[in-house]
């Protein structure tokens, strides 16, 4: 059986991360591309190294020549420029675009025929374009963003009720911004709903404190964002499409139609398996949560109106 080809662009913090996660869980070969070519082959030496002391036989290339990139299975796109504090994630609208454009045109010649993960910040926004860059099936183009964001409602969930994150259930739908959509209606703790174990003040805090779970951490950082969360988040979904595990998973997708949208991606639950995006899994919402979607969606629109490209 051929080892699948995993490609990463951008060898920073998110992108070796994910190569440290993707080797660890032995998903593929691994190719790590930046255009700081010495610090991208540093890294990809060091992981390499690791490996000597791992059960994994996979390889792993530090490189600038996207025509490493030939014949992958899959691509992470997480290169872009990291927020700073202060800066809100839709500033970085206009520069990021132009990087992704840039680096799809490259993934559009090279591995004409992978499945692309987007990473980079306006993450709904940045998926757009490398959707309209690559011309690929939207099956196959998607934002990691519902993951990670219901990884870190999850994380204070437990902490707040003291008990094991694996027992919690929970996903957070929208754009991956302030505006993102978190359903406490749905979660759930070894099955109860979390509405019946915390109080509604107690869960709007969380709720609060996850929206800005992002900045929280870039704050503390000073210098970047976070990195360890965000990559397992991307490592999740490329495990699912990989592996052709059909996990229903929240992540960014173009809509058709779907909860009253067409035209944009947003995040919404989906089946990821071999085919990508095999199906976007629509349930009925409340008034109050169809509106909160409905505004993250406006968000989202009117960053695709404004961006120069
Ligand atoms: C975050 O929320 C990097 O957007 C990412 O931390």
């Amino acid at each position: 059986m051929r080892r699948s080809k995993i490609s990463i662009i951008g060898g920073g913090f998110v992108g070796s991360t994910c190569a440290h996660w993707l080797l660890s869980r032995g998903l593929g070969d691994i190719v790590l591309l930046d255009i700081e070519e010495d610090l991208v082959r540093g890294r990809a030496l060091d992981l390499f190294q690791s490996s000597a002391l791992t059960t994994s036989s996979l390889g792993i290339t530090g490189t600038s020549d996207y025509t490493d990139i030939q014949n992958s299975d899959l691509v992470v796109v997480t290169a872009g420029r990291a927020r700073q504090p202060g800066m809100s994630r839709d500033e970085l609208r206009n520069i990021n675009a132009e990087i992704v454009a840039q680096i799809c045109e490259q993934i559009k010649q090279q591995a004409p025929e992978a499945y692309v993960i987007v990473v980079t910040n306006p993450l709904d926004v940045m998926s757009y374009v490398a959707w309209k860059t690559l011309d690929f099936p939207s099956h196959r183009v998607m934002g990691m963003a519902g993951v990670l964001d219901g990884a870190r409602f999850k994380a204070f969930v437990a902490e707040a009720l003291q008990v094991s994150v694996q027992d919690v259930q929970a996903f957070v739908l929208g754009g991956h911004g302030d505006t993102m959509v978190l359903l406490p209606r749905l979660c759930h703790v070894g099955g109860i709903p979390l509405t019946e174990l915390l109080s509604e003040e107690k869960i709007a805090s969380l709720v609060e404190r996850t929206k800005k779970g992002g900045a929280e951490i870039v704050s503390l950082l000073k210098t970047g964002s976070a990195y360890y969360a965000p990559a397992l988040s991307v490592v999740e979904m490329a495990e699912s499409i990989l592996k052709d595990k059909k996990r229903i998973l929240p992540c960014s997708t173009l809509l058709n139609g779907e909860y009253e949208t067409t035209g944009l991606f947003m995040g919404v639950l989906c089946c990821l398996g071999s085919k990508g995006v095999e199906k976007v899994m629509e349930f009925s919402m409340t008034t109050n949560e169809k509106k909160l979607f409905q505004n993250s969606v406006s968000a989202v629109r009117s960053q695709i109106e404004q961006l120069v490209l």
